[in-house]
């Protein structure tokens, strides 16, 4: 078996606090085989942009590379995150399309390309990930790389008809036509890029799962949802229980129950709606006042775009709002939190929650409903607010289902949650953390990896 090599837009380097679920699965998946990971090294930096940054530690080696403002500008900010993010997450009116910026990421795509020959072993596997690399396959081709390429969209896979809507959708899918196998987080994701394929694409659905494109070129598609490590988080979150920063969130609440949220402060995980049906709930049952304390933690991200400024100015004064109306002067039913917390904290929180609430509008798998799941004490476990629309729900059917446009419904989940009987919260504790033991992020990659290698 030879090398693996991984491209992603951010890399996580050994020493780094970032234990998402990419980053352990990649590591994971580098130790086994040895390899390299190759990306942006999340540094903007005029004088030192295009050089490649090279470490290594045990049979991994890492490079990565600086970029200039402009290459920032156009790719990240720009075409991967004012038009793909958008476009991806169905918000077809948020997507802000230029061809300046399109010309910005596939130059970024081909430079990353140009840096990473050189680094290639003849029996290397490649595996990209995510929306921000969509050309680097081609790009690859282009420098003669014969090597068995791989993709995997993290992100949702939008409705053909939206995909068709982006002037260069058929551009980017000759770019798709470039791997050999292509991963999706769910099911109904392959659907909508095979309906995609059928209705617009130039190739054909030779049978689900494997398609024809370009010149007679055998591309194979696959779901393959993203997990976490559950005994890790099971394990950790039990552990966290006495840090310093859990026991005193457990002192605050004053034995009040805790409902919890934890995103990225973006459009796409349904905040205001969330917020408004938190309040819709305190309105709806007001004998329940000073007996829930709701923390939402939500780092900022991506302030460079407008629509992640404006939502961050619409949270405040939502939250504002919310406490104005209905604190007391011992209890604030919500604290709003901008910071990042430390993963093993974060699992801790998650142990102390009575409520989990991730209802985004639209999410490829949404990885914090899988970790406050693993995360629960399995003698009193919380219950688990889940949006139908992040990829997640189509594995966890025990979590309290809700459609996240529904201000009211999510409001009777809360209700539903904070009432619910301790033999029904293990019940479908049970069920879910079962499902998660079984498909965990080994899985994943272990399936994924061998698709891609035996194709
Ligand atoms: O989950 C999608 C994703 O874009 C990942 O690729 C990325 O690591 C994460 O969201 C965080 O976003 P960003 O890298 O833009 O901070």
């Amino acid at each position: 078996m030879g090398r693996l090599v991984v491209v992603s837009n951010r890399v996580t380097l050994p020493d780094e606090n970032r234990a998402g679920g990419l980053a352990v699965a990649v590591h994971g998946a580098l130790r086994e085989s040895g390899g390299l990971w190759f990306g942006w090294s999340g540094r903007i930096d005029p004088e030192t942009s295009g050089q490649l940054r090279e470490r290594h530690d045990g049979n991994i080696h890492y490079a990565t590379m600086d970029l200039s403002h402009r290459d920032h500008a156009d790719y990240y900010d720009g075409f991967a995150n004012r038009t793909l993010w958008p476009l991806l997450h169905f918000r077809m009116d948020l997507v802000d399309y230029s061809r300046e910026t399109h010309a910005g990421y596939r130059r970024v795509n081909a430079l990353f390309a140009q840096k990473l020959v050189p680094l290639l072993h003849t029996d290397d596997t490649i595996w990209v990930h995510d929306y921000h690399l969509i050309p680097m396959a081609q790009q690859l081709r282009v420098h003669g790389v014969r090597c068995r390429l791989g993709f995997f969209l993290h992100v949702p896979m939008p409705s053909s008809d939206l995909l068709a809507a982006l002037p260069d959708h058929a551009r980017l899918f000759e770019d798709l036509s470039s791997y050999d196998l292509i991963g999706f987080q769910t099911t109904r994701d392959l659907e909508r890029f095979q309906d995609y394929v059928r209705l617009f694409g130039r190739g054909r659905v030779i049978r689900s799962g494997v398609l024809e494109t370009y010149g007679g070129h055998r591309l194979r598609a696959g779901a393959f949802p993203i997990s976490i490590d559950t005994p890790m988080i099971a394990s950790q979150a039990a552990a966290a229980i006495s840090k310093a920063s859990v026991r005193r969130l457990a002192a605050s609440l004053s034995r009040r129950a805790l409902a919890i949220g934890v995103d990225r402060l973006d459009y796409s995980k349904g905040l205001p709606e969330r917020f408004r049906a938190f309040a819709r709930y305190l309105e709806r049952h007001p004998g329940q006042r000073g007996k829930l304390t709701y923390l939402q933690i939500a780092p900022v991200s991506r302030s460079g775009v407008a629509e992640y400024r404006a939502l961050r100015g619409e949270l405040e004064q939502l939250a504002g709002h919310i406490n104005g109306g209905h604190a007391d002067a011992d209890w604030t039913p919500m604290r709003y939190v901008n910071r990042n917390y430390p993963h093993a904290s974060l699992t801790g929180f998650y142990r102390l929650a009575r409520v989990g609430l991730v209802t985004p509008l639209r999410d490829g798998m949404n990885l914090v409903a899988k970790e406050f799941v693993a995360a629960q004490d399995p003698e009193d476990p919380g219950v688990l607010v889940l949006s139908s629309f992040a990829g997640a729900a189509r594995e966890l059917h025990e979590a309290l289902i809700v459609n996240p446009y529904d201000i009211d419904g999510v409001a009777d989940a809360i209700e539903m949650a904070v009432t619910m009987p301790l033999a029904e919260r293990r019940e479908r504790w049970q069920a879910m953390m079962a499902q998660l033991q079984e498909h965990d992020i080994v899985a994943w990659r272990r399936d994924y990896l061998r698709a891609l290698r035996e194709g």
